[in-house]
Order: structure tokens, then C-alpha cells, then sequence
């Protein structure tokens, strides 16, 4: 690895510990206006402090995030469908250039094993981290799960294990039953998406339980931005992943940070 590739990826994963809160706020790139994204920048402000890292498109980072503001940035550079067309159908969506030159410490791209467009989303992840490697930019894959698909240790341990053998340096997942099988398997370090937002205490349990399993943190978003107090959410979500807290400790710290806001 190159000493730019390794330093940008130690901005996204703290090497005091080898963990990170990333901040998912990149969902309108095929749903549009997600609920709680409506207005982003009332959204990211008061949260964006506790993020080790923020997962975003283009168009928020340009209007929604202050220029001065140093958490680092993941770039999702994936796109071209929506909610109303077959997901899978996408392509790179920014260049590398413009990706350096909004300073980014990685980017992300969606990956769609078993669909339609298998093949043309997993060439584009060989395409980009050809580009990661020639200007020392970390590339984060995300195993998108169709509706068809099960979410179970196998289909999630085929889709991490092809994302690192095709060059990804990260990749991102869900959680499942047997999720250590598919850590194990997987000779990049994997972060779990949150998924559909469930109640506090449940979100808590899936961050906790995929630490316990081997994964290095989290690239959550619903469970965090559309909870009806953020700022303590993602407090406790980082107390599971930083100070290795169980569920208890950190939905009680949740609780208590939620009154005082
Ligand atoms: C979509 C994504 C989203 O960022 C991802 O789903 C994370 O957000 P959430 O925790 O809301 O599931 O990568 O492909």
C-alpha cells in the first residue's frame, strides 16, 4: 500500500484501536429526499462531530457541508439509478479527480452479486480501485443486498470475499446470523450498514454484535440521522464501537444523553 493509501485510510479507520463510526447520509443518490435527510445540513451539523468519517455524494458534500469542517470524507462515486429502475444498473458516477480535488480519504461504491447487473457493478469496482491505487485513494465497497437476495453468512461471505479479492480495502455489509464466518473470510477490514431504522436499543444490539463478531465498526445512517434525538444515538452508537461498552451501558448513556438535550 502506498504511504498516501495507508495514510487516507487512517483517517477513516483510527488506528489507536482499528475502529470507526462512519455516518451513512448518502442515500438520496437513488431515494432522493430521505426522511431525515430532507434538509441535510440541519441534519449533519450537530452530528457530524462524532463521526469518525462521513459517507456522502457530491452534491451534499458541495452544499451541505462547511468546507472548514475536518471530519473526513468517504465519497460515494456510484450512481445512475433510482428507487423507480433496477438498482443494479449503475455506473461510476465521479471522476478521481474531482474526488482529490474535494479532498476525500476514500470512496464507495455499491456492488450487486447475484443480479442483473453483476458483472458491470463488479467491473466497476476493478475499474476504481485501479484509480484508488494510482492516486492512493481507499476504496470501500458495499454489497447492495437485492430484494431477492438472503441476507444470510453465505451470500454475504461470497459478496465481502469478492469485493477484497477484486482490490476493495474496505467493505461494507449487514449483519447476519454467523456474521463471524463471514469476517473470517474477509481479508479486508468490513463495517455494517445499519439498515431500516428499528428502535434504539435493537440498532445498539446489531452495532454490538457485529463488534463482537469481528467487524471494525459501522457505516450507519437510519438508525442514527431518523432517530428523534441523533446526537445521542450516535454517542452511544460510538461508546459499543470505541470504549467496547454492551448494549446496557450504551443504551443507558443514550438515555441520559437524550434528556439533556
Ligand atoms: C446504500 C448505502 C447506505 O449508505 C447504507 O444503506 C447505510 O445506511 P443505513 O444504515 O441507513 O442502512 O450504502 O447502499
Amino acid at each position: 500500500m502506498s504511504w498516501g493509501l495507508q495514510n487516507r485510510l487512517a483517517h477513516i479507520i483510527k488506528p489507536k484501536n482499528n475502529r470507526t463510526v462512519m455516518l451513512a447520509i448518502d442515500h438520496g443518490y437513488f431515494l432522493g429526499p430521505t426522511t431525515g435527510l430532507e434538509k441535510p445540513r440541519k441534519t449533519i451539523e450537530p452530528i457530524r462531530d462524532y463521526a469518525d468519517t462521513l459517507m456522502l455524494t457530491r452534491g451534499i458534500l458541495r452544499t451541505s457541508v462547511d468546507p472548514l469542517c475536518s471530519t473526513p470524507i468517504v465519497l460515494r462515486v456510484s450512481g445512475g439509478t433510482s428507487i423507480l429502475s433496477p438498482l443494479s444498473n449503475e455506473g461510476i458516477s465521479v471522476d478521481m479527480e474531482e474526488a482529490i480535488r474535494l479532498n476525500v480519504s476514500g470512496v464507495a461504491l455499491s456492488i450487486f452479486v447475484g443480479s442483473e447487473h453483476e458483472r458491470q457493478s463488479l467491473l466497476n469496482l476493478t475499474k476504481l480501485v485501479d484509480q484508488g491505487e494510482r492516486y492512493g485513494i481507499p476504496v470501500l465497497a458495499v454489497t447492495a443486498v437485492g430484494r431477492e437476495m438472503t441476507r444470510d453468512s453465505r451470500y454475504l461471505g461470497l459478496c465481502c470475499r469478492i469485493a477484497a479479492e477484486l482490490g476493495a480495502h474496505i467493505v461494507k455489509t449487514y449483519y447476519c446470523e454467523g456474521f463471524e464466518k463471514v469476517v473470517e473470510n474477509c481479508p479486508v477490514p468490513i463495517v455494517i450498514a445499519g439498515g431500516k431504522k428499528v428502535p434504539e436499543r435493537d440498532a445498539l444490539q446489531l452495532a454490538y454484535q457485529a463488534i463482537q463478531c469481528g467487524a471494525c465498526g459501522v457505516d450507519m445512517g437510519r438508525n442514527i440521522f431518523q432517530c428523534e434525538n441523533p446526537a445521542a444515538m450516535i454517542q452511544a452508537v460510538r461508546a459499543i464501537v470505541h470504549e467496547n461498552k454492551n448494549v446496557g451501558e450504551a443504551y443507558d448513556l443514550f438515555e441520559s444523553l437524550r434528556r439533556n438535550y
